[in-house]
Protein backbone atom coordinates (compact mmCIF):
# COMPACT_ATOMS: atom_id res chain seq x y z
CA UNK A 1 0.00 0.00 0.00
CA UNK A 2 2.65 2.50 -0.04
CA UNK A 3 4.21 4.61 -3.02
CA UNK A 4 0.81 6.32 -3.61
CA UNK A 5 -1.12 3.35 -4.72
CA UNK A 6 -2.75 3.03 -1.15
CA UNK A 7 -5.70 0.97 -0.47
CA UNK A 8 -7.32 1.90 -3.24
CA UNK A 9 -5.11 0.59 -5.33
CA UNK A 10 -4.98 -2.62 -3.44
CA UNK A 11 -8.79 -2.98 -4.09
CA UNK A 12 -8.19 -2.12 -8.10
CA UNK A 13 -6.13 -5.71 -8.16
CA UNK A 14 -9.84 -7.22 -7.54
CA UNK A 15 -8.41 -9.58 -5.39
CA UNK A 16 -10.88 -12.06 -4.45
CA UNK A 17 -9.91 -12.42 -0.58
CA UNK A 18 -8.59 -9.41 2.31
CA UNK A 19 -5.13 -9.35 2.84
CA UNK A 20 -4.02 -10.56 6.04
CA UNK A 21 -3.12 -7.87 7.03
CA UNK A 22 -6.40 -6.02 7.04
CA UNK A 23 -8.15 -9.21 9.00
CA UNK A 24 -9.01 -7.99 12.49
CA UNK A 25 -9.49 -9.54 15.49
CA UNK A 26 -13.26 -10.36 16.17
CA UNK A 27 -13.73 -7.59 18.99
CA UNK A 28 -12.50 -4.68 16.73
CA UNK A 29 -15.24 -5.31 14.02
CA UNK A 30 -18.47 -3.63 14.02
CA UNK A 31 -20.76 -6.06 16.09
CA UNK A 32 -23.55 -6.61 13.98
CA UNK A 33 -25.91 -8.43 17.07
CA UNK A 34 -25.46 -4.49 18.53
CA UNK A 35 -26.58 -2.69 15.79
CA UNK A 36 -29.92 -1.01 16.27
CA UNK A 37 -33.02 0.07 12.95
CA UNK A 38 -35.34 1.60 15.10
CA UNK A 39 -33.76 4.77 16.17
CA UNK A 40 -31.75 7.23 14.61
CA UNK A 41 -29.18 10.44 15.57
CA UNK A 42 -31.27 13.66 15.75
CA UNK A 43 -31.73 15.62 11.93
CA UNK A 44 -32.45 19.42 12.72
CA UNK A 45 -32.92 22.14 10.51
CA UNK A 46 -31.36 24.58 10.72
CA UNK A 47 -33.46 27.06 8.56
CA UNK A 48 -34.13 29.37 11.54
CA UNK A 49 -30.99 29.09 13.84
CA UNK A 50 -32.25 31.44 15.80
CA UNK A 51 -35.55 29.90 17.22
CA UNK A 52 -35.64 28.50 20.36
CA UNK A 53 -37.23 25.22 19.43
CA UNK A 54 -33.43 24.64 17.47
CA UNK A 55 -31.08 25.81 19.68
CA UNK A 56 -32.64 23.57 22.30
CA UNK A 57 -32.67 20.42 19.73
CA UNK A 58 -29.08 21.02 19.01
CA UNK A 59 -28.18 21.40 22.77
CA UNK A 60 -30.39 18.63 23.56
CA UNK A 61 -28.42 16.58 21.15
CA UNK A 62 -24.71 17.63 21.99
CA UNK A 63 -26.03 16.11 25.34
CA UNK A 64 -27.96 13.11 24.60
CA UNK A 65 -26.12 11.48 21.86
CA UNK A 66 -22.84 13.77 20.62
CA UNK A 67 -24.13 13.18 17.31
CA UNK A 68 -26.75 15.27 14.63
CA UNK A 69 -27.34 15.99 11.70
CA UNK A 70 -28.01 19.42 9.70
CA UNK A 71 -30.38 20.11 6.90
CA UNK A 72 -30.75 23.90 5.66
CA UNK A 73 -27.18 25.01 7.57
CA UNK A 74 -26.19 27.70 5.10
CA UNK A 75 -23.46 25.31 3.31
CA UNK A 76 -24.03 25.92 -0.31
CA UNK A 77 -24.96 21.78 -1.94
CA UNK A 78 -22.94 23.08 -5.12
CA UNK A 79 -20.08 23.78 -2.82
CA UNK A 80 -20.28 20.19 -1.03
CA UNK A 81 -20.91 18.46 -4.18
CA UNK A 82 -17.67 20.14 -5.55
CA UNK A 83 -15.74 19.11 -2.54
CA UNK A 84 -17.17 15.09 -3.20
CA UNK A 85 -15.84 15.64 -6.67
CA UNK A 86 -12.23 17.14 -5.81
CA UNK A 87 -11.84 14.64 -3.30
CA UNK A 88 -12.51 11.94 -6.33
CA UNK A 89 -10.40 13.72 -8.56
CA UNK A 90 -7.40 13.38 -6.04
CA UNK A 91 -7.50 10.37 -5.48
CA UNK A 92 -8.11 9.04 -9.17
CA UNK A 93 -4.40 11.03 -9.96
CA UNK A 94 -1.61 8.67 -10.65
CA UNK A 95 -0.09 6.49 -7.79
CA UNK A 96 3.51 8.77 -9.02
CA UNK A 97 1.06 11.76 -8.35
CA UNK A 98 0.02 10.87 -4.91
CA UNK A 99 3.27 9.80 -3.39
CA UNK A 100 4.45 12.99 -3.57
CA UNK A 101 2.10 13.48 -0.38
CA UNK A 102 3.16 10.49 1.74
CA UNK A 103 4.71 11.98 4.53
CA UNK A 104 8.35 11.19 3.73
CA UNK A 105 8.19 13.28 0.35
CA UNK A 106 5.53 15.90 1.67
CA UNK A 107 7.75 19.21 1.26
CA UNK A 108 4.95 20.51 4.57
CA UNK A 109 4.14 18.88 7.70
CA UNK A 110 0.51 19.98 7.17
CA UNK A 111 -0.54 18.04 4.24
CA UNK A 112 0.10 14.09 4.53
CA UNK A 113 -1.20 11.26 2.41
CA UNK A 114 -1.72 8.06 4.75
CA UNK A 115 -3.79 4.45 4.33
CA UNK A 116 -4.46 2.64 7.19
CA UNK A 117 -4.82 4.96 10.50
CA UNK A 118 -1.30 5.24 11.51
CA UNK A 119 0.81 2.78 9.67
CA UNK A 120 3.56 3.35 11.83
CA UNK A 121 2.10 1.47 14.57
CA UNK A 122 -1.27 -0.28 13.16
CA UNK A 123 -0.41 -3.64 14.04
CA UNK A 124 -3.97 -4.26 11.50
CA UNK A 125 -4.81 -2.48 8.91
CA UNK A 126 -7.75 0.00 8.38
CA UNK A 127 -9.14 -0.07 4.78
CA UNK A 128 -8.86 3.36 4.33
CA UNK A 129 -6.63 5.82 2.43
CA UNK A 130 -7.15 9.69 3.59
CA UNK A 131 -4.91 13.13 2.66
CA UNK A 132 -5.21 14.95 6.00
CA UNK A 133 -4.52 18.69 5.17
CA UNK A 134 -4.01 20.95 8.57
CA UNK A 135 -5.11 24.62 7.92
CA UNK A 136 -2.55 27.28 8.61
CA UNK A 137 -3.56 29.57 5.89
CA UNK A 138 -4.60 30.30 2.51
CA UNK A 139 -0.99 30.99 1.62
CA UNK A 140 0.16 28.04 2.85
CA UNK A 141 -2.73 25.62 1.72
CA UNK A 142 -1.98 27.36 -2.15
CA UNK A 143 1.34 26.73 -1.69
CA UNK A 144 1.37 23.42 -0.90
CA UNK A 145 -2.43 21.57 -1.23
CA UNK A 146 -3.14 19.56 -4.54
CA UNK A 147 -3.90 21.77 -7.25
CA UNK A 148 -7.12 19.59 -8.45
CA UNK A 149 -8.58 20.20 -5.63
CA UNK A 150 -7.43 22.76 -3.02
CA UNK A 151 -9.78 25.42 -4.27
CA UNK A 152 -12.56 23.74 -3.73
CA UNK A 153 -11.42 22.52 -0.41
CA UNK A 154 -10.45 26.04 1.04
CA UNK A 155 -14.12 27.23 -0.69
CA UNK A 156 -15.62 24.62 1.66
CA UNK A 157 -13.23 25.77 4.76
CA UNK A 158 -14.41 29.32 3.97
CA UNK A 159 -18.20 28.55 3.32
CA UNK A 160 -18.40 26.59 7.00
CA UNK A 161 -17.28 29.40 8.79
CA UNK A 162 -20.46 30.67 9.40
CA UNK A 163 -22.19 27.04 10.77
CA UNK A 164 -19.12 26.56 12.76
CA UNK A 165 -19.71 29.51 14.52
CA UNK A 166 -23.21 29.58 14.86
CA UNK A 167 -23.09 25.76 16.49
CA UNK A 168 -19.91 26.98 18.64
CA UNK A 169 -22.26 29.90 19.68
CA UNK A 170 -25.06 28.03 20.75
CA UNK A 171 -23.40 25.51 22.54
CA UNK A 172 -21.72 27.69 24.98
CA UNK A 173 -24.33 30.16 25.58
CA UNK A 174 -25.96 27.07 26.92
CA UNK A 175 -22.73 27.09 29.43
CA UNK A 176 -23.65 30.64 30.08
CA UNK A 177 -20.99 32.04 28.00
CA UNK A 178 -22.30 34.87 25.57
CA UNK A 179 -19.89 35.29 22.97
CA UNK A 180 -17.89 33.76 20.45
CA UNK A 181 -14.60 36.29 21.53
CA UNK A 182 -11.03 36.77 21.51
CA UNK A 183 -11.03 34.93 25.47
CA UNK A 184 -12.38 31.52 24.02
CA UNK A 185 -12.54 31.59 20.21
CA UNK A 186 -9.03 30.08 20.04
CA UNK A 187 -9.70 27.22 21.82
CA UNK A 188 -13.04 26.40 20.65
CA UNK A 189 -12.10 27.24 17.27
CA UNK A 190 -8.32 28.33 17.07
CA UNK A 191 -7.73 25.44 14.08
CA UNK A 192 -8.91 23.67 11.77
CA UNK A 193 -7.86 20.55 9.83
CA UNK A 194 -9.91 18.93 6.56
CA UNK A 195 -9.06 15.48 5.99
CA UNK A 196 -10.34 13.44 2.57
CA UNK A 197 -11.09 9.32 3.43
CA UNK A 198 -11.60 6.83 0.20
CA UNK A 199 -12.93 3.87 1.29
CA UNK A 200 -12.44 1.67 -1.71
CA UNK A 201 -14.62 -1.72 -2.38
CA UNK A 202 -13.42 -4.23 -0.04
CA UNK A 203 -13.59 -8.36 -0.87
CA UNK A 204 -14.49 -9.09 2.90
CA UNK A 205 -15.79 -5.61 4.41
CA UNK A 206 -16.69 -8.52 7.70
CA UNK A 207 -13.49 -8.92 8.42
CA UNK A 208 -12.47 -5.21 8.60
CA UNK A 209 -12.78 -1.71 9.13
CA UNK A 210 -13.14 1.02 7.68
CA UNK A 211 -12.36 3.08 10.46
CA UNK A 212 -12.20 0.97 14.02
CA UNK A 213 -14.12 2.26 16.98
CA UNK A 214 -12.73 5.78 17.98
CA UNK A 215 -13.96 9.63 19.31
CA UNK A 216 -12.90 12.55 18.10
CA UNK A 217 -10.07 14.92 19.50
CA UNK A 218 -11.67 17.92 18.11
CA UNK A 219 -14.04 20.38 19.74
CA UNK A 220 -16.80 19.62 16.67
CA UNK A 221 -16.68 17.98 13.45
CA UNK A 222 -18.34 18.42 10.13
CA UNK A 223 -18.61 15.65 8.43
CA UNK A 224 -19.59 15.42 4.85
CA UNK A 225 -20.24 12.15 3.47
CA UNK A 226 -21.73 10.73 -0.05
CA UNK A 227 -24.85 8.63 -0.94
CA UNK A 228 -22.89 5.07 0.18
CA UNK A 229 -23.51 4.67 4.13
CA UNK A 230 -21.40 2.81 6.71
CA UNK A 231 -20.77 5.54 9.36
CA UNK A 232 -21.77 4.03 13.01
CA UNK A 233 -22.28 5.79 16.26
CA UNK A 234 -22.72 3.83 19.84
CA UNK A 235 -25.72 4.96 21.62
CA UNK A 236 -24.76 6.45 25.28
CA UNK A 237 -27.49 4.77 27.10
CA UNK A 238 -27.42 1.22 25.76
CA UNK A 239 -24.22 1.43 24.11
CA UNK A 240 -25.93 0.02 20.83
CA UNK A 241 -24.69 0.99 17.20
CA UNK A 242 -26.93 3.25 14.99
CA UNK A 243 -26.35 3.92 11.52
CA UNK A 244 -25.93 7.54 10.05
CA UNK A 245 -27.76 7.56 7.06
CA UNK A 246 -26.61 9.37 4.17
CA UNK A 247 -28.96 12.03 3.48
CA UNK A 248 -28.87 14.30 0.58
CA UNK A 249 -27.53 17.86 1.29
CA UNK A 250 -26.68 17.45 5.03
CA UNK A 251 -24.00 18.15 7.44
CA UNK A 252 -23.27 15.24 10.43
CA UNK A 253 -22.13 17.12 13.21
CA UNK A 254 -20.52 15.86 16.20
CA UNK A 255 -18.94 16.50 19.74
CA UNK A 256 -15.34 15.59 20.30
CA UNK A 257 -12.95 15.11 22.99
CA UNK A 258 -12.08 18.97 23.64
CA UNK A 259 -15.39 19.97 23.95
CA UNK A 260 -16.25 17.21 26.26
CA UNK A 261 -13.57 18.37 28.51
CA UNK A 262 -14.33 22.35 28.10
CA UNK A 263 -18.07 21.58 28.70
CA UNK A 264 -16.67 19.39 31.95
CA UNK A 265 -18.58 16.62 30.55
CA UNK A 266 -21.78 18.24 29.63
CA UNK A 267 -21.54 18.05 25.56
CA UNK A 268 -20.48 14.17 25.05
CA UNK A 269 -18.09 12.81 22.52
CA UNK A 270 -19.05 9.70 20.95
CA UNK A 271 -17.67 6.34 19.51
CA UNK A 272 -18.04 5.76 16.05
CA UNK A 273 -17.02 3.46 13.44
CA UNK A 274 -16.86 2.60 9.57
CA UNK A 275 -17.65 -0.32 8.07
CA UNK A 276 -16.01 -1.38 4.53
CA UNK A 277 -18.36 -1.67 1.52
CA UNK A 278 -18.46 -4.34 -0.56
CA UNK A 279 -19.76 -2.85 -3.69
CA UNK A 280 -19.08 0.80 -3.69
CA UNK A 281 -16.35 3.08 -3.13
CA UNK A 282 -17.54 5.80 -0.26
CA UNK A 283 -15.95 9.38 0.35
CA UNK A 284 -16.25 11.73 3.32
CA UNK A 285 -14.77 14.47 4.08
CA UNK A 286 -14.72 16.01 8.03
CA UNK A 287 -13.82 19.19 8.76
CA UNK A 288 -12.17 18.81 12.41
CA UNK A 289 -12.78 22.25 14.23
CA UNK A 290 -10.07 22.25 16.81
CA UNK A 291 -8.01 24.06 19.62
CA UNK A 292 -4.49 25.49 18.62
CA UNK A 293 -1.90 22.91 19.31
CA UNK A 294 -0.37 25.16 21.75
CA UNK A 295 -3.54 26.05 23.78
CA UNK A 296 -4.34 24.48 27.18
CA UNK A 297 -7.38 22.55 27.32
CA UNK A 298 -9.34 22.13 30.42
CA UNK A 299 -13.02 22.74 31.47
CA UNK A 300 -14.25 26.31 30.98
CA UNK A 301 -13.89 28.31 34.05
CA UNK A 302 -17.71 29.55 33.64
CA UNK A 303 -18.57 25.84 34.21
CA UNK A 304 -16.61 25.56 37.11
CA UNK A 305 -17.65 28.66 38.63
CA UNK A 306 -20.81 27.27 39.00
CA UNK A 307 -19.36 24.81 41.77
CA UNK A 308 -19.52 21.62 39.46
CA UNK A 309 -16.26 19.85 40.32
CA UNK A 310 -13.51 19.77 37.02
CA UNK A 311 -13.45 16.44 35.63
CA UNK A 312 -10.86 17.10 33.55
CA UNK A 313 -6.94 18.23 34.47
CA UNK A 314 -5.43 20.81 31.95
CA UNK A 315 -3.70 19.47 29.32
CA UNK A 316 -1.48 21.16 26.25
CA UNK A 317 -3.73 20.35 22.90
CA UNK A 318 -0.76 19.43 21.32
CA UNK A 319 0.29 16.53 23.95
CA UNK A 320 -3.41 15.44 23.92
CA UNK A 321 -3.35 15.17 19.93
CA UNK A 322 -0.13 13.21 20.25
CA UNK A 323 -1.65 11.06 22.76
CA UNK A 324 -4.22 10.01 20.28
CA UNK A 325 -1.69 9.32 17.45
CA UNK A 326 0.11 7.09 19.42
CA UNK A 327 -2.07 3.90 18.69
CA UNK A 328 -4.33 2.53 16.76
CA UNK A 329 -7.82 2.90 17.47
CA UNK A 330 -9.32 2.36 20.49
CA UNK A 331 -12.64 3.54 21.25
CA UNK A 332 -12.63 6.24 23.80
CA UNK A 333 -10.06 5.94 25.59
CA UNK A 334 -7.77 9.08 24.45
CA UNK A 335 -10.05 11.11 27.02
CA UNK A 336 -8.00 8.89 30.00
CA UNK A 337 -4.91 11.15 28.93
CA UNK A 338 -7.34 13.99 30.53
CA UNK A 339 -8.47 12.48 33.79
C1 LIG B 1 -14.01 9.14 10.93
O1 LIG B 1 -14.74 9.34 11.88
O2 LIG B 1 -12.78 9.00 11.07
C2 LIG B 1 -14.58 9.00 9.56
C3 LIG B 1 -16.06 9.13 9.50
C4 LIG B 1 -16.62 8.79 8.16
O3 LIG B 1 -15.89 8.47 7.21
O4 LIG B 1 -17.85 8.82 8.02
FE1 LIG C 1 -14.05 10.32 13.63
Amino acid sequence: VDEGHGVKGLSELDIKTLPELFIQPREKRLDMSKVVHHESIPVIDMSNSEDLDVIKMICDAAENWGFFQVVNHGVPLRVLDDVKDATKRFFSLPADEKKKYLFKNSPTKSVRLVSSFIPEVDKVLEWKDYLSCFYVSDDEAFAFWPSVCRDQLLEYMKESEPLIKRLLKVLITRLDISKLDETNKPFLMGSRRMNLNYYPKCPNPELTVGVGNHSDVSTLTILLQDETGGLYVRKLDTGNWVHVPPIKGSLTINIGDALQIMSNGRYKSIEHHVVANEHENRISVPIFVNPRPSDVIRPLPQVIERGEKALYKHVLYSDYVKHFYRKSHNGKDTIDFAK
